[in-house]
């Protein structure tokens, strides 16, 4: 009897699943992971929620921390990445982990207000949005003391160049702080970057206006604890988000990104080349030469810029170091070849050799990420 009434309602009696996830991404949050699942205890009274910690693996021992309150507490859960970093990736592993239908992303730094959360939840309810923002541009909200002066001037920048160039009409693309229809953001996620900060930019630009999208104010924090990993390589990574969308996708953000360190390759393999020359070496080792000074010069921004998610380091780092020479010697063959075989009138020399140059770029970035690179 038991046992029939149990299929019947088609579920055993277990604790009743979250209505809402909150996804906090952390790297170094020890001291305020916490003090965040207290605040979101007061915050979201009478809201079935769950937290799900996504934690890069961090030093100080953020998964440790969590994984306690997570043994205590089963409303809270914990993913530990190892061998990635990255803000947006995290974010999105954290909302495919999700099975309820409204997940926020937050960060966990207290720098959000968690009281915005059940004024966000009780909008997103609403038929007529599938995306809430809380926005530090619309009226009522203010950039607080969270942001120096220098970092505000900035951020309006940021969100100039997305507003023009996206046609994103959100006034806040910038905000980390949000709530979305979990299925909503889950069919967009094969299109979002991992790369970089701007997951809510990424989300809007890439749904092309499909979402219904509602701001409401809130007023960023001061840190209290811990430090900003927003550096300028997230500002880089950030324009190469917005090229790779204005481009409608056509290349990765990544593979712009080493687009970019291979264009600035040439800059330092030609001063090299002057200096040798200078220098009265003779002219086939001189480029040799300058080939492995630019060759690694690649190498090393590749790692910091276009891998730093993957970053080599140790013997990993000289292993990686002498594969890339080894893909960049076939890249030149690539590039030659098919320079070769498109040359066939004088006056197309420069179709040629962009055809060589974009077929060794494309080898080069294949086979470097298959062999440099390599999860
Ligand atoms: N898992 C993971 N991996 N989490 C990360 C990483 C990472 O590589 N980098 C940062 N985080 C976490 C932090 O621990 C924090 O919880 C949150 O992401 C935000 O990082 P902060 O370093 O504190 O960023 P911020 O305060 O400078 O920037 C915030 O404000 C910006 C607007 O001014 C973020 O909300 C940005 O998304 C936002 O654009
Ligand atoms: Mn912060």
């Amino acid at each position: 009897m038991e046992d029939s009434k149990a299929k019947d309602v088609g579920m055993p009696a277990t604790a009743q699943s979250a209505e809402l996830s909150v996804i906090l991404p952390s790297f170094n949050e020890a001291a305020n992971i916490p003090i965040l699942v207290g605040l979101l205890d007061t915050a979201l009274k009478g809201v079935r929620w769950e937290a799900i910690v996504v934690d890069d693996n961090s030093p100080d021992g953020t998964t440790k921390v969590a994984r306690d309150i997570a043994a205590r507490d089963a409303r809270v859960r914990v993913i530990r990445r190892i061998g990635r970093r990255g803000l947006s990736g995290a974010c999105i592993e954290g909302i495919l982990a999700s099975s309820a239908p409204f997940v926020a992303v937050m960060d966990a730094d207290l720098q959000h207000d968690e009281t915005m959360l059940p004024k966000m939840l009780d909008a997103l309810k609403k038929d007529d949005t599938d995306l809430v923002v809380a926005s530090r541009k619309v009226d009522g909200g203010t950039v607080g003391e969270g942001l120096s002066s220098i970092r505000a001037w900035g951020s309006n920048i940021a969100n100039g160049l997305a507003q023009k160039l996206l046609n994103v009409t959100l006034k806040d693309p910038m905000s980390g702080f949000f709530m979305v229809r979990r299925e909503k953001a889950e069919a967009l996620a094969p299109q979002l970057s991992p790369q970089g900060f701007k997951i809510l930019l990424d989300l809007v630009s890439s749904a092309n206006g499909a979402l219904k999208i509602k701001e409401l104010p809130f007023t960023f924090r001061e840190r209290q604890h811990g430090e900003s990993k927003l550096d300028t390589l997230v500002t880089l990574d950030y324009f190469g988000l917005l090229l790779a969308k204005y481009f409608g996708d056509v290349v990765s953000v990544r593979f712009l990104m080493f687009g970019l360190v291979g264009a600035s390759g040439l800059v330092v393999h030609l001063v090299a080349l002057r200096l040798f020359l200078l220098g009265d070496m003779e002219f086939n080792l001189a480029q040799t030469a300058a080939s492995f000074v630019a060759m690694t010069s690649n190498f090393f921004l590749n790692n910091q810029l276009t891998y730093r998610d993957r970053r080599l380091s140790g013997v990993q780092a000289v292993i990686g170091l002498f594969t890339f020479y080894a893909v960049c010697s076939v890249g030149v063959l690539a590039n030659v070849g098919v320079a070769n075989l498109m040359y066939a009138d004088p006056a197309y020399w420069w179709f040629a050799g962009t055809a060589g140059a974009v077929m060794g770029a494309v080898w080069n970035y294949a086979a470097s990420a298959a062999l440099t690179w390599r999860k």
